[in-house]
This record gives C-alpha cells, structure tokens and sequence, in this order.
C-alpha cells in the first residue's frame, strides 16, 4: 500500500499529493492528512487513488450526517467541517493570478434541505440516486439535502413502484418553489397505472403539485428532453417571489438554492445604477424582471423556448415595460448588442462549459464598461477569465454556497474595462 501527504485540494475538491514524481488524487481527503491508497487508475505522471486508511486525520473532518454518503454520488464534501473557508482557500490559489484581493463568502442559511430540485434514479425497483463510480441505483429512503416536499415525493414514488413493478420510468425529476411541486417521470414509454402515483400525489399534495411525463431515452445526456405531457394537476408553477408575481414550467432553469439565489441576485441588483443591462443565459427571467427595475432598460438572450416563454408570462404579470427577452443562442444575439452597447452592463450566467469563443473574442475586442459573470464552474470561469485578462481586470470576487455539502460551488465575478 501507497502512503500520501495531502499537500492540497484542487477545484473538484479532490486531495493532491506526490508519490515520488507523480501527482496523486484522492477524494474524501483533507489538506494535511496523512492517507494509504489503493491505486485504481495510473498513468505516467498520475495516480488516481482510493483511500484505504487515514494515518492522521484532518481536525476538519467530521461524521457524515447521511447514511447514504458512502455510496450515493451526491454529497462528497459533507464530511467537512467549515467547507466554505476550505472551498474559498481552494479559489484564492486557483485563481492567484488574476485577483489577490479579498473574496466574499456568502453563506447559505441552510446546510440541510435546501435543494428545490433533484433528479432521482429509478432502477431494478429502485428510486435513489447513482452510485459513486457506477451505474447502479442506491435506493434512498430520505435525502438531506433535499427540501421536505421533494422527500416527501420520493416516498410515494417507492410505494409506487412498489404496487405496481412500473419499469418504464428511469428518473423522476422533482421540483418544489414556495410549497408547489412538479413531478416528472422521465420515461422510454407511458407508463401504466399512473392513475396510482397521481392518486398518492393528490392525497399529500391536494392543487398544489403537477404530475408530468417526459420521453427521453435511458442513457441520454440531458436527464429531461422537451417532450413533456402534463398528466394532472397544474401545467406550471405560479407563484411569488421577491415580491414578483413568477411562472416556471419544469424544462426551465432555476438555481436550486432559494435563499442563496436571493442572496445573488440581491448581489448583482447592487451593480446596477440606471444604465442599460444586457444578460446573458437568463434562464427563466426571474433576475431580468429584478434588473429592470433599476435599469434603464434591459435586453435577456436565453436559448430554451420554455424558459423565454416562462420569462415574458412573468414580465407581463408584472407589468415590466423596458424589458426585452430575446429567445437565441447567446453566440448568435450577444455579440452585435455587444458592439452596440460598449458602456452596458453586461450580465452573463453561462451553463458549465463557460461562454462561447465567439462572445469572448468580441468582448475582447470591444471592452464593454462591466461584466458581471456568475459562474458554477471554476474551471471554464478561469479559462473565460484568461482570454479576458488583457482587457479587463477582475474588481470583485464573491463565492455563494449554492450547494451546501458537495464540493461545487457559485462564483461572482465583476469585471471592469482597463
Ligand atoms: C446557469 S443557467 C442561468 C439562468 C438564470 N441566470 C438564472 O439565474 O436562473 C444557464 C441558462 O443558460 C441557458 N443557455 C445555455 N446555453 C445557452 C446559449 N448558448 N445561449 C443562450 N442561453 C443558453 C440555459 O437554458 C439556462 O437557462
């Protein structure tokens, strides 16, 4: 067996150590440890090692809450005490060359059952989620991570499944906002007897859940696709927040952390003063409608249909007048605005892979006044921030614990022309 000094944790929050040479990295570990490893994966300079035994503990680590973490996938950084100044220490060496100064913490009021959507697997009989480094199912009876609703769904679903040996459901994606459910069954064909999973849902839930079907292939990409078919109950969820009358229909992005996505985007609405705000990847609209009313006015380019459509529902119910929301690719609408517009604000929320080369070489080209950038994902936030270095310097960086007990984390970055 290899023995390892845990010199670091690099931005999937994996520990980095050296056995001789070659770089070593392990999961579930903490800076200052002392670990054995098993070799499972080995290349010239690189081992990737499973730990066997800890010869000396971190003081920061700590019993894991769940009794699912050894197995289920979900929650790698739950057995960390005091994650978010070791997630903000990761980012200060991460990103050393582009800012030194002081990195706000956000925290999320709650560590436990905060998410407002998980995506549950649904295998052999199984409703859980995946197994670490596997295709397996872990069966779940509880995520504590997840609001109380979404539990409370998971617990029909298994009775479900139970009754009725349904095997043409894959996953089950739920969504609660403000005490409102959507329940989707992501499935390869329509399921039978789902009049008994409608009838358990409208006994908790009464008129406030919708239950919906989505055809997807078992093994594709995307969890949901964009054929839905509404099976009972309310097509959309329709509620309010931040005082704005909002709808969201399941196909939409909404970030999954309530009161870290208003801490956010209360974050953001400081940086606007009156001027002209331009978003980018603006989702369902939420922080657009929050935006114009301190803008002059603003334009929002998001590409899924739903999500656009989702966005003017909500700025025409709340009748907002100097708010345009443009259904496009990003890369297609972004750069001429960009041209046009070169003292906008520009807000931008780009998916994981970062925002397009075509927008970034503009943005270059051009140095609008100030970008905004919220990213959940350091990796292409860094690589973004690189190809922007000569024309803007980075005057803010903040970090939102969006993801309480896993290793991801929400950034906020504003950039200034030089
Ligand atoms: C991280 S979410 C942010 C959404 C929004 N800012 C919010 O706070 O809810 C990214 C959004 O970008 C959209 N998107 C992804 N690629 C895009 C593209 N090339 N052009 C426009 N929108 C895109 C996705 O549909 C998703 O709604």
């Amino acid at each position: 067996m290899d023995k390892v000094v845990i010199d670091s944790l690099n931005i999937n929050g994996e520990g980095v150590g050296f056995l001789q040479d070659k770089k070593v990295c392990v999961k579930k570990v903490l800076k200052g440890e002392e670990i054995e490893i098993e070799r499972v994966y080995e290349k010239k300079n690189f081992i990737l090692g499973k730990v066997v035994n800890i010869v000396k503990k971190s003081p920061l680590r700590r019993e894991e809450k769940c009794k699912y973490c050894s197995k289920c996938g979900g929650c790698d950084f739950m057995f960390v005490e005091d994650a978010l100044s070791i997630k903000k220490e990761i980012i200060r060496g991460y990103f050393k060359d582009l800012y030194v100064g002081n990195i706000v913490i956000n925290e999320s009021a709650k560590e436990f059952n905060y998410r407002n959507k998980v995506s549950f697997f649904v295998k052999d009989g199984f409703v859980g989620m995946q197994e670490r480094g596997s295709n397996k199912v872990v069966k779940i009876d509880y995520c504590l991570v997840a609001k109380e609703e979404i539990n409370e769904v998971l617990k029909l679903a298994q009775m479900y499944i139970d009754e009725t040996n349904e095997t043409n459901i894959h996953h089950i994606v739920v969504r609660s906002l403000e005490g409102l459910v959507s329940v989707v069954c992501v499935v390869t064909k329509k399921p039978k007897n789902l009049e008994i999973f409608n009838s358990l849902l409208k006994n908790k839930f009464n008129d406030t859940y919708g239950l919906f079907l989505n055809y997807n292939k078992v093994n594709s990409s995307n969890i949901l696709s964009d054929k839905f078919e509404l099976i009972a109950g309310n097509k959309q969820i329709e509620t309010e927040i931040f005082g704005l009358k909002f709808f969201i229909e399941p196909y939409s992005f909404m970030q999954i952390n309530d009161d870290v996505r208003n801490k956010l985007y209360n974050r953001v609405l400081n940086e606007i003063k009156g001027e002209i705000v331009i978003e980018g990847y603006s989702g369902a609209g939420l922080l657009s409608c929050l935006m114009a009313a301190r803008a002059k006015s603003v334009i929002s380019i998001e590409k899924n249909r739903t999500a656009t459509s989702d966005a003017n529902k909500t700025k025409e119910a709340n009748n907002i007048t100097n708010l345009t929301n443009i259904n496009g690719d990003c890369a297609d609408v972004l750069p001429n605005l960009i041209r046009q517009n070169n003292n906008a604000t520009f807000v931008i929320d780009p998916p994981r892979k970062g925002v397009d080369n075509k927008i970034l070489k503009i943005l270059k080209e051009e140095k609008v006044k100030k970008i905004v950038y919220i990213s959940c994902n350091l990796y292409t936030l860094k690589q973004n921030l690189v190809t922007l270095k000569d024309s803007y310097k980075v005057t803010n960086f903040e970090i939102f614990d969006m993801f309480p007990n896993t290793t991801d984390i929400e950034s906020l970055v504003v950039l200034e022309r030089k």
